[in-house]
């Protein structure tokens, strides 16, 4: 059974195709571990403000000196993480916009990547304290830049994620989506493709946890 957090980002809402990605893999997911449980958070539509002084002041006063208004605001950050650390399992769906990741993406990861919670400064440089979470991040983007200086994404997103101690993931792209049908229905299928072989015993799911799925 895995615990498994999918966070999606995209303004396309049903029609984004990253969302459609990961709705599989989890599906495979949970194939393979029957009774797993999928908390889904839309970025997209319950979206993070931008994280501004006061809420990150917050977090420099220790918890019992905090006014009730530090709580507050410490608080928002403190619900994701512990979020987060009750999951064994991170899905990220994350669609390319501006060459970067969704700033409502940005906002969450704002948010969990904290000194002192989940990750730790030492002379030797910052330690993960987040154990034994395995991520998968499926991109979907209208270009194609895997493997390029421009695919800022995937080597922000692997970084971030390893200094919080996340360091097994697996990535997964569909790319050339705003290139004409033909290359994005090739891309979309490759990448459906590379999710149903990562599983073994895939088959097309219905009822299994994630709802929705096109
Ligand atoms: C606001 C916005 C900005 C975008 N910027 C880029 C970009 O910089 N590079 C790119 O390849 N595609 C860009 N796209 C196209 C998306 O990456 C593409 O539509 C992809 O399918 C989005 O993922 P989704 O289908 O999961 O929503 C952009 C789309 C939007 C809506």
């Amino acid at each position: 059974m895995k615990r498994i957090l999918f966070i999606h980002s995209s303004l396309f809402g049903e029609g984004s195709v990253s969302t459609k990605i990961a709705r599989s893999l989890i599906e495979g997911i949970i194939i393979e571990n029957p009774a797993s449980e999928v908390t889904r958070v839309d970025l997209a539509r319950d979206s993070l403000p931008h994280l501004e002084a006061d809420e990150f002041n917050s977090w420099l006063i220790p918890a019992d000196q905090r006014d009730k208004t530090q709580k507050a605001l410490a608080s928002h950050s403190d619900k994701l993480i512990d979020q987060l650390l009750s999951h064994d399992t991170l899905v990220l769906a994350v669609p390319m916009y501006n060459l970067g990741i969704p700033s409502a993406l940005k906002a969450w990861i704002d948010r969990v990547s904290r000194a002192g919670k989940t990750f730790r400064y030492t002379n030797e440089g910052p330690v993960g304290m987040v154990e034994n979470m395995q991520a998968y991040l499926v991109f979907a983007r209208g270009g194609i830049y895997r493997d390029t200086p421009l695919d800022t994404q995937t080597a922000y997103l692997n970084s971030v994620l390893g200094l919080m101690g996340i360091t097994s993931v697996e990535n997964y792209f569909a790319e050339g989506l705003n290139m004409g049908d033909e290359v994005r229905e090739t891309s979309i299928a490759g990448a459906m493709l590379e999710v149903k072989n990562r599983v073994s015993g895939m088959r097309p799911a219905q009822g299994l946890g994630v709802d929705g799925d096109r």
